[in-house]
Protein backbone atom coordinates (compact mmCIF):
# COMPACT_ATOMS: atom_id res chain seq x y z
CA UNK A 1 0.00 0.00 0.00
CA UNK A 2 2.07 2.89 -1.31
CA UNK A 3 1.47 6.75 0.51
CA UNK A 4 0.21 8.55 -2.99
CA UNK A 5 -1.91 11.29 -2.13
CA UNK A 6 -5.24 10.46 -1.38
CA UNK A 7 -7.96 9.56 -4.36
CA UNK A 8 -10.46 12.39 -4.76
CA UNK A 9 -13.48 11.67 -3.16
CA UNK A 10 -13.43 7.98 -1.95
CA UNK A 11 -15.78 6.54 0.69
CA UNK A 12 -18.16 9.05 -0.33
CA UNK A 13 -21.69 7.72 0.96
CA UNK A 14 -24.39 7.90 -1.91
CA UNK A 15 -27.48 9.37 -1.62
CA UNK A 16 -25.80 12.12 1.50
CA UNK A 17 -23.98 14.61 -0.97
CA UNK A 18 -24.95 17.45 -0.08
CA UNK A 19 -24.11 19.93 -2.85
CA UNK A 20 -24.65 22.97 -1.03
CA UNK A 21 -21.20 23.83 0.40
CA UNK A 22 -18.72 26.08 -1.68
CA UNK A 23 -16.32 23.91 -3.94
CA UNK A 24 -13.34 22.37 -2.22
CA UNK A 25 -14.63 22.91 1.42
CA UNK A 26 -13.20 19.73 3.31
CA UNK A 27 -14.79 21.14 6.14
CA UNK A 28 -18.01 22.73 6.43
CA UNK A 29 -19.15 23.89 9.86
CA UNK A 30 -22.58 25.38 10.27
CA UNK A 31 -24.20 26.57 13.77
CA UNK A 32 -22.67 23.15 16.08
CA UNK A 33 -23.50 23.14 19.39
CA UNK A 34 -22.94 21.44 22.04
CA UNK A 35 -24.64 21.23 25.31
CA UNK A 36 -23.70 18.89 27.72
CA UNK A 37 -27.11 17.51 30.01
CA UNK A 38 -29.32 19.60 27.43
CA UNK A 39 -32.31 20.60 29.05
CA UNK A 40 -30.99 20.82 32.59
CA UNK A 41 -30.52 24.00 33.98
CA UNK A 42 -27.10 23.49 34.88
CA UNK A 43 -26.24 22.01 31.71
CA UNK A 44 -22.75 23.15 30.29
CA UNK A 45 -23.04 25.52 26.86
CA UNK A 46 -19.84 23.64 25.94
CA UNK A 47 -19.54 24.62 21.52
CA UNK A 48 -21.82 27.50 20.76
CA UNK A 49 -22.95 27.84 17.08
CA UNK A 50 -19.96 27.20 15.89
CA UNK A 51 -19.63 27.79 11.66
CA UNK A 52 -16.73 27.24 9.69
CA UNK A 53 -14.71 25.90 6.44
CA UNK A 54 -11.82 24.53 5.50
CA UNK A 55 -10.86 23.60 1.69
CA UNK A 56 -9.47 20.76 0.68
CA UNK A 57 -5.25 20.54 1.53
CA UNK A 58 -5.61 23.16 3.94
CA UNK A 59 -5.35 23.71 7.38
CA UNK A 60 -7.50 25.65 10.50
CA UNK A 61 -5.75 26.36 13.64
CA UNK A 62 -7.78 26.59 16.64
CA UNK A 63 -6.71 28.32 19.64
CA UNK A 64 -8.52 28.84 22.71
CA UNK A 65 -7.93 28.60 26.77
CA UNK A 66 -8.36 25.79 28.27
CA UNK A 67 -12.39 24.91 28.77
CA UNK A 68 -13.44 26.74 25.98
CA UNK A 69 -14.83 23.88 24.44
CA UNK A 70 -12.05 22.87 21.41
CA UNK A 71 -12.23 19.36 22.37
CA UNK A 72 -15.50 19.03 22.17
CA UNK A 73 -15.76 21.14 18.92
CA UNK A 74 -13.71 18.40 17.68
CA UNK A 75 -15.34 15.68 18.74
CA UNK A 76 -18.61 17.18 17.52
CA UNK A 77 -17.05 17.98 13.93
CA UNK A 78 -15.88 13.90 13.58
CA UNK A 79 -19.93 12.70 15.36
CA UNK A 80 -17.48 10.62 17.75
CA UNK A 81 -19.97 12.76 20.17
CA UNK A 82 -23.80 14.01 18.79
CA UNK A 83 -24.37 17.51 18.42
CA UNK A 84 -26.75 18.78 20.13
CA UNK A 85 -27.67 21.14 17.54
CA UNK A 86 -25.83 22.42 13.82
CA UNK A 87 -23.99 20.09 10.96
CA UNK A 88 -20.77 19.03 9.91
CA UNK A 89 -20.24 18.61 6.44
CA UNK A 90 -17.47 16.56 5.95
CA UNK A 91 -16.02 16.13 1.88
CA UNK A 92 -19.99 17.02 0.83
CA UNK A 93 -21.29 14.64 3.29
CA UNK A 94 -23.38 15.61 6.40
CA UNK A 95 -22.48 13.24 9.02
CA UNK A 96 -25.81 13.92 10.99
CA UNK A 97 -28.49 10.45 10.54
CA UNK A 98 -26.15 8.90 8.27
CA UNK A 99 -26.34 5.07 8.43
CA UNK A 100 -23.70 3.59 10.43
CA UNK A 101 -22.64 2.01 7.25
CA UNK A 102 -21.80 4.97 5.39
CA UNK A 103 -20.35 6.39 9.18
CA UNK A 104 -17.68 3.36 9.40
CA UNK A 105 -17.00 4.34 5.37
CA UNK A 106 -16.86 7.68 5.98
CA UNK A 107 -14.66 7.37 9.42
CA UNK A 108 -11.80 5.57 6.92
CA UNK A 109 -11.54 9.11 5.48
CA UNK A 110 -11.44 11.35 8.91
CA UNK A 111 -9.43 10.67 12.10
CA UNK A 112 -8.94 12.04 15.73
CA UNK A 113 -5.75 12.20 17.43
CA UNK A 114 -6.61 12.60 20.29
CA UNK A 115 -5.64 15.07 23.41
CA UNK A 116 -3.42 13.32 25.90
CA UNK A 117 -1.96 10.90 22.85
CA UNK A 118 0.31 8.98 25.38
CA UNK A 119 -3.54 7.77 27.51
CA UNK A 120 -4.46 6.94 24.03
CA UNK A 121 -2.24 4.39 23.10
CA UNK A 122 -2.83 1.01 24.41
CA UNK A 123 0.25 -0.18 26.51
CA UNK A 124 -0.06 -3.47 26.56
CA UNK A 125 0.78 -2.80 22.37
CA UNK A 126 3.45 -2.48 20.18
CA UNK A 127 4.06 0.13 17.82
CA UNK A 128 3.91 -1.77 15.04
CA UNK A 129 0.30 -3.34 16.84
CA UNK A 130 -0.64 0.25 17.53
CA UNK A 131 -0.22 1.90 13.69
CA UNK A 132 -1.20 -1.53 11.96
CA UNK A 133 -4.54 -1.48 14.01
CA UNK A 134 -7.02 0.57 11.64
CA UNK A 135 -6.28 -1.45 8.88
CA UNK A 136 -7.02 -4.58 10.56
CA UNK A 137 -9.84 -1.94 11.68
CA UNK A 138 -10.75 -1.85 8.41
CA UNK A 139 -10.75 -4.93 6.96
CA UNK A 140 -7.23 -5.16 5.13
CA UNK A 141 -6.40 -9.10 5.34
CA UNK A 142 -3.12 -9.25 3.79
CA UNK A 143 -0.44 -9.03 6.73
CA UNK A 144 2.34 -8.34 4.17
CA UNK A 145 0.48 -5.58 2.77
CA UNK A 146 -0.27 -4.25 6.63
CA UNK A 147 3.14 -4.66 7.51
CA UNK A 148 4.92 -2.62 4.26
CA UNK A 149 2.15 0.48 4.95
CA UNK A 150 2.95 0.57 8.85
CA UNK A 151 7.19 0.42 7.01
CA UNK A 152 6.26 2.80 5.39
CA UNK A 153 4.30 5.14 7.50
CA UNK A 154 6.89 4.72 9.96
CA UNK A 155 9.70 6.09 7.72
CA UNK A 156 7.78 8.83 6.91
CA UNK A 157 6.95 10.15 10.38
CA UNK A 158 10.76 9.69 11.26
CA UNK A 159 10.61 6.62 13.27
CA UNK A 160 13.71 3.94 12.96
CA UNK A 161 12.42 0.57 12.81
CA UNK A 162 14.59 -0.81 15.98
CA UNK A 163 11.42 0.58 17.71
CA UNK A 164 8.42 -1.28 16.14
CA UNK A 165 8.75 -4.01 19.27
CA UNK A 166 8.36 -1.28 21.47
CA UNK A 167 5.44 -0.41 23.92
CA UNK A 168 4.68 3.23 24.48
CA UNK A 169 6.11 3.13 27.83
CA UNK A 170 9.08 2.49 26.33
CA UNK A 171 9.28 5.86 24.08
CA UNK A 172 9.84 9.41 24.72
CA UNK A 173 6.94 11.92 24.24
CA UNK A 174 7.95 12.44 20.92
CA UNK A 175 8.54 9.28 19.76
CA UNK A 176 4.98 8.69 21.11
CA UNK A 177 3.26 11.51 19.45
CA UNK A 178 5.31 10.41 16.25
CA UNK A 179 3.37 7.42 16.40
CA UNK A 180 0.24 8.41 17.27
CA UNK A 181 0.35 10.50 14.17
CA UNK A 182 1.53 7.22 12.37
CA UNK A 183 -1.76 5.43 13.05
CA UNK A 184 -3.86 8.45 12.19
CA UNK A 185 -2.26 8.89 8.85
CA UNK A 186 -2.31 4.94 7.88
CA UNK A 187 -5.38 4.99 6.26
CA UNK A 188 -4.66 7.94 4.09
CA UNK A 189 -7.45 10.43 5.29
CA UNK A 190 -8.74 13.19 3.64
CA UNK A 191 -8.75 15.07 6.95
CA UNK A 192 -7.20 14.76 10.11
CA UNK A 193 -8.40 16.45 13.71
CA UNK A 194 -5.11 17.05 16.01
CA UNK A 195 -6.21 17.68 19.57
CA UNK A 196 -3.19 19.42 21.03
CA UNK A 197 -0.70 17.53 19.49
CA UNK A 198 2.40 19.41 20.94
CA UNK A 199 1.27 20.61 24.52
CA UNK A 200 2.83 17.96 26.25
CA UNK A 201 5.90 18.54 24.42
CA UNK A 202 9.36 20.87 25.51
CA UNK A 203 9.48 23.28 23.03
CA UNK A 204 12.10 21.63 20.48
CA UNK A 205 10.07 18.72 20.61
CA UNK A 206 7.08 20.63 19.80
CA UNK A 207 9.17 22.44 16.51
CA UNK A 208 9.93 18.81 15.37
CA UNK A 209 6.76 17.84 15.50
CA UNK A 210 4.98 20.62 13.78
CA UNK A 211 7.39 20.65 11.18
CA UNK A 212 6.59 16.73 10.91
CA UNK A 213 3.15 18.02 10.47
CA UNK A 214 4.10 20.28 7.85
CA UNK A 215 5.69 17.93 5.93
CA UNK A 216 3.25 15.56 6.28
CA UNK A 217 0.69 17.54 5.38
CA UNK A 218 2.53 18.33 2.03
CA UNK A 219 3.28 14.99 0.88
CA UNK A 220 -0.21 13.65 1.25
CA UNK A 221 -2.42 16.49 0.76
CA UNK A 222 -4.60 15.59 4.31
CA UNK A 223 -6.56 18.41 5.78
CA UNK A 224 -6.07 19.35 9.34
CA UNK A 225 -8.20 20.99 12.00
CA UNK A 226 -5.12 21.49 14.64
CA UNK A 227 -6.44 22.33 18.39
CA UNK A 228 -3.21 24.14 19.74
CA UNK A 229 -2.87 26.27 23.24
CA UNK A 230 -0.36 28.84 21.16
CA UNK A 231 -1.01 31.24 18.67
CA UNK A 232 2.40 31.70 17.64
CA UNK A 233 2.33 28.11 16.57
CA UNK A 234 -0.88 27.86 14.88
CA UNK A 235 0.30 31.00 12.81
CA UNK A 236 3.29 28.95 11.79
CA UNK A 237 1.73 25.48 11.14
CA UNK A 238 -1.49 26.59 9.48
CA UNK A 239 -3.52 28.91 6.72
CA UNK A 240 -6.02 30.27 8.91
CA UNK A 241 -6.42 30.44 12.85
CA UNK A 242 -9.47 30.78 14.36
CA UNK A 243 -9.65 31.64 18.20
CA UNK A 244 -12.35 30.05 20.15
CA UNK A 245 -13.64 31.80 23.62
CA UNK A 246 -16.35 30.26 25.90
CA UNK A 247 -17.78 28.05 23.02
CA UNK A 248 -18.04 30.47 20.71
CA UNK A 249 -15.49 31.35 17.48
CA UNK A 250 -14.70 35.30 18.13
CA UNK A 251 -12.05 35.37 15.37
CA UNK A 252 -11.38 33.52 11.92
CA UNK A 253 -8.49 35.30 9.86
CA UNK A 254 -6.01 34.23 7.84
CA UNK A 255 -2.63 32.73 9.60
CA UNK A 256 -0.55 35.68 8.25
CA UNK A 257 -3.00 38.73 9.04
CA UNK A 258 -3.78 37.88 12.60
CA UNK A 259 -1.60 39.73 14.18
CA UNK A 260 -2.13 42.62 12.42
CA UNK A 261 -5.80 42.46 11.84
CA UNK A 262 -7.13 40.71 15.17
CA UNK A 263 -9.91 42.78 17.10
CA UNK A 264 -11.57 40.54 19.38
CA UNK A 265 -10.00 41.29 23.05
CA UNK A 266 -9.77 37.70 23.95
CA UNK A 267 -7.23 37.56 20.37
CA UNK A 268 -5.31 40.43 21.70
CA UNK A 269 -4.35 39.02 24.61
CA UNK A 270 -3.65 36.06 22.91
CA UNK A 271 -1.22 38.29 21.06
CA UNK A 272 0.43 40.11 23.75
CA UNK A 273 1.43 36.68 25.55
CA UNK A 274 3.39 35.51 22.27
CA UNK A 275 7.03 35.71 24.36
N1 LIG B 1 -18.69 14.92 28.96
C1 LIG B 1 -18.88 16.13 29.47
N2 LIG B 1 -19.91 16.39 30.29
C2 LIG B 1 -20.13 17.62 30.79
N3 LIG B 1 -19.35 18.69 30.52
C3 LIG B 1 -18.30 18.50 29.72
C4 LIG B 1 -18.00 17.22 29.14
N4 LIG B 1 -16.89 17.35 28.37
C5 LIG B 1 -16.51 18.63 28.45
N5 LIG B 1 -17.35 19.33 29.26
C6 LIG B 1 -17.27 20.77 29.58
O1 LIG B 1 -17.31 21.48 28.35
C7 LIG B 1 -16.43 22.60 28.41
C8 LIG B 1 -15.43 22.52 27.27
O2 LIG B 1 -14.57 21.40 27.50
P1 LIG B 1 -13.45 20.98 26.44
O3 LIG B 1 -12.82 19.74 26.93
O4 LIG B 1 -14.05 20.96 25.10
O5 LIG B 1 -12.44 22.21 26.56
P2 LIG B 1 -11.02 22.44 25.89
O6 LIG B 1 -11.05 23.76 25.23
O7 LIG B 1 -10.65 21.25 25.07
O8 LIG B 1 -10.06 22.54 27.17
P3 LIG B 1 -8.52 22.06 27.33
O9 LIG B 1 -7.70 23.12 26.65
O10 LIG B 1 -8.33 22.06 28.82
O11 LIG B 1 -8.37 20.72 26.74
C9 LIG B 1 -15.81 22.57 29.79
O12 LIG B 1 -16.55 23.45 30.61
C10 LIG B 1 -15.97 21.14 30.24
O13 LIG B 1 -16.05 21.06 31.63
MG1 LIG C 1 -9.14 19.88 25.15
Amino acid sequence: MGLSPPAEHPGRADGAVNGAEPEGAMVAVRDLTKRFSAGRRDGVLAVDSVSFEVAAGASLGVVGESGSGKSTLARCLLHLIEPTSGEAIIDGVALRGLAPRHLRRQRRQLQLVPQDSHAALDPRMSVRQIVEEPLVVHGERNASVRLAAVEEMLDLVGLEDSLVARRPAALSGGQRQRVSIARSLILKPRLVVLDEPVSALDVCVQAQIVNLLKSLQRTLGTTYVVILHDLALARYLCDDVAVMHRGRIVEHRPAASIIEDACHPYTRSLIDAIP
